[in-house]
């Protein structure tokens, strides 16, 4: 079996110990840009996190491709350099549940609890304790209550939160107040005092934190965001905070990343920025989930995590 593997990570090496660890059998080539000895060579399946379309412009000989996380964004964006009959198989949890829990619930306890204002508070020598908020007045809503969606409502579910969540197609979750679809929208927003975003990057998900949405939020409410810059109107997100209506935001992911020296967050203090981390792709948990899946579709079975091209996730 022939595996053509593609990251950026500086790590490939661990990456391809690994694989050899459990899959002996397998022959991986690491695919560079120009090496056209690699381009030339005929595989079962690709396993790789944002490719250049070079890699994959005719690559109909693969059994299936693996991507290197959970968002596929990247990959979908290739559009006809893509082999069309070609499965693409996305990371399912792989360990990015529990890191996307720890991190949203870091985010949400934070703000319902007043860390920021004791921290401030601090810095002066000042002994002032700020009323809690209340809980029941303390809804998280998730946008995309998908695999990792899932994991963060149960986390914030233990802290007796009122969770609530929006998807495309209707859910009934136990715990959970759902809704769905553009119709769901506005109702969802409305009772929503803490914003989680979850959802995939696709053509109907683009700029959903716009103005619009943000200002049918209740006054005060907070926004976090761990799914993708796209999804944000970064400026309609500055003018609301600095308005009052958005009391702040925890952003981990944005339209230009690295986030550029000039870009005004950086001076807003009511944002919190992290660099991508909200949920890292682990090797030990990726690497036999998909050479978990690599066996099943040898034997002919189904795997979970496959793509649908025009869902866009
Ligand atoms: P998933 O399992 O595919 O779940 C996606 C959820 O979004 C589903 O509930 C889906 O609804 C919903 N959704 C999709 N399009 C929608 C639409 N147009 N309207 C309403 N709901 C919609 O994805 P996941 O594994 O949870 O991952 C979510 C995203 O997190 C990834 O795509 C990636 O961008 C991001 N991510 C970020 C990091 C980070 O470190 N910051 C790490 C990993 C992933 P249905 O249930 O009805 O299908
Ligand atoms: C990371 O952002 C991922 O999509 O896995």
């Amino acid at each position: 079996m022939r595996i053509i593997f593609y990251s950026p990570d500086n790590h490939i090496q661990a990456w391809l110990d690994g694989f050899t660890a459990l899959m002996p059998e397998a022959q991986l080539h690491v695919w560079r840009e120009g090496d056209e000895r690699a381009a030339a060579i005929a595989a079962d399946y690709a396993i790789l996190w944002r490719p250049p379309a070079a890699l994959l412009q005719g690559r109909s000989d693969l059994k299936a491709i693996f991507n290197l996380g959970a968002g596929v964004d990247a990959i979908l964006k290739l559009g006809s350099a893509l082999p069309a009959n070609v499965p693409i198989i996305r990371l399912d949890d792989a360990g990015m549940g529990v890191q996307m829990a720890e991190y949203v619930s870091h985010a949400v306890l934070r703000y319902m609890r007043r860390f920021d204002e004791y921290e401030l508070q601090r810095s002066s020598k000042q002994w002032q304790f700020l009323p809690p908020h209340e809980k029941q007045d303390f809804t998280v809503g998730i946008l995309g209550i998908g695999v990792l969606g899932k994991r963060i409502a149960a986390a914030l579910a233990q802290f007796e939160l009122p969770v609530r969540s929006w998807s495309r197609n209707p859910k009934s979750l136990p715990g959970i107040t759902c809704f769905d679809g553009t119709d769901g929208l506005d109702q969802f927003l409305s009772g929503t005092r803490v914003l989680v975003c979850a959802l995939p990057l696709t053509s109907d998900t683009e700029n959903i934190l716009d103005r619009a949405t943000l200002s049918k939020l209740p006054r005060g409410a907070y926004l976090i965001n761990v799914a993708r810059g796209g999804h944000l109107a970064e400026a309609e997100l500055l003018a609301l905070i600095r308005s009052g209506h958005i009391a702040g935001a925890t952003l981990d992911v944005f339209r230009h990343e690295p986030l550029p020296q000039q870009h005004p967050f950086w001076d807003e203090p009511r944002i919190t920025i992290t660099p991508h981390m909200a949920a890292t792709t682990l090797r030990n948990d990726s690497i036999p989930q998909i050479v978990g899946k690599i066996r099943a579709l040898e034997r002919g079975e189904a795997v979970a995590g496959v793509v649908d091209r025009d869902a866009g996730y």
